[in-house]
């Protein structure tokens, strides 16, 4: 669980509460709620412990089964009734639409395609997944402001990265068992998916390999507390693995659609912290990667170390793109 608020001050843009808590190892599965009562303490444990005085929250559902699309509409029409065509017209575009669909869009302005119409963006969510997420929010007593989703929030967290968000870039989230690869171009995007791999393979390999508990596993590779043959035996095999699957992600981005090519790789998630990563990734990709943490240029609340956001910020990228928006409000 990552809770993240900015502030626009006279000085900048400010840090002023962030927290990151885990949560039990059952209380989701495969992204479902197992165990809403834990989730919910995890809330609010970290809303005490940020100190945080916030009523209204945004949140972010998975990217999968989330449907984007273009369509065109009678530029006479207003926004109920743009709604109600979607809905209507829906098995046009969004085959797979059913009443318990979670429904957005925005008006882009006038059609390039066709005169009279307007071009529209929508985007189509699992009605359930949406109220599982908003339910865990007004639990915990915070009133769910806005539902994004975290490809999008990904793209967002780029406004806070020099340059980045005129090119075409690649943004890899590399967490604990998930690994997201967005690719956007100018702040749109063009591809997402999602793989089930990430720093709990490394962990479990340390295990394995010098006989430790899960726990002492994953705090022995942050403290880099580990025997010399470490380096060679289990970091770099897991690095080229890393860098193998990212490879045939680009690969399969290439084969199965026109989009453009990334100029260059962002590395974020907990697993951008591994020491060596980036370069491993660049020397295997052949195109520019870099580590990317979306606070590393803001200010910080004195309450917080700027050491801690140094480790911690490359995991914060969705909650990043989310706090930007709360900005935009
Ligand atoms: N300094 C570090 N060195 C190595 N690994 C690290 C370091 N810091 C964090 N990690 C690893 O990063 C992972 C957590 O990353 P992150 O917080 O992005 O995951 P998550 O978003 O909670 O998980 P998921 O996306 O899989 O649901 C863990 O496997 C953790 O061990
Ligand atoms: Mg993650």
């Amino acid at each position: 669980m990552k809770w993240l608020e900015l502030q626009q001050q006279r000085k900048g843009l400010y840090v002023t509460h962030y927290g990151v808590e885990p949560l039990p190892p059952e209380a989701l599965s495969e992204r479902a709620v197992k165990d809403l009562p834990s989730i919910v303490e995890s809330i609010r444990r970290c809303q005490r412990r940020t100190a945080s005085k916030a009523r209204e929250a945004i949140i972010a559902i998975p990217g999968t089964n989330v449907v984007k699309t273009l369509v065109q509409m009678p530029a006479h029409l207003n926004e109920f009734e743009i709604e109600e065509q979607l809905r209507e017209q829906s098995d046009d575009y969004l085959p797979h639409l059913s009443s318990d669909t979670a429904l957005d869009f925005a008006i882009q302005g006038p059609s390039s395609q066709r005169l009279g119409y307007v071009d529209v963006t929508v985007v189509a969510a699992h009605q359930e997944q949406v109220d599982n997420r908003c339910e865990m929010i007004s639990e915990a007593g915070l009133q769910p402001k806005i539902v994004d989703v975290e490809s999008f929030a990904a793209i967002g967290a780029l406004a806070l990265a020099q340059e980045a968000h005129q090119q075409c870039v690649a943004i890899v989230d590399i967490g604990a068992s998930l690994t997201h690869i967005t690719i956007a171009q100018a702040g749109e995007l063009c591809y997402h998916r999602e793989h089930g791999f990430g720093g709990r393979q490394l962990t479990e390999e340390i295990m394995r390999h010098f006989g430790l508990p899960y726990e002492e596993a994953g705090n022995a590779k942050r403290s880099h507390s580990l025997p010399e043959n470490y380096f060679d035996e289990v970091l770099q095999p897991f690095q080229h693995t890393l860098a193998q699957s990212i490879r045939r992600f680009l690969e399969i981005y290439r084969n199965t659609t026109d989009g453009p090519e990334p100029e260059r790789i962002l590395l974020a998630g907990g697993c951008a912290n591994i020491v060596g990563i980036a370069e491993v990734v660049m020397q295997l990709i052949k195109t520019p990667v870099q580590r990317f943490n979306p606070l590393d240029t803001l200010m910080l609340h004195p309450r917080i170390r700027a050491s801690d956001i140094l480790e911690d910020g490359p995991a914060l990228l969705v909650a990043a793109g989310l706090a930007m928006r709360a900005l935009q409000q």
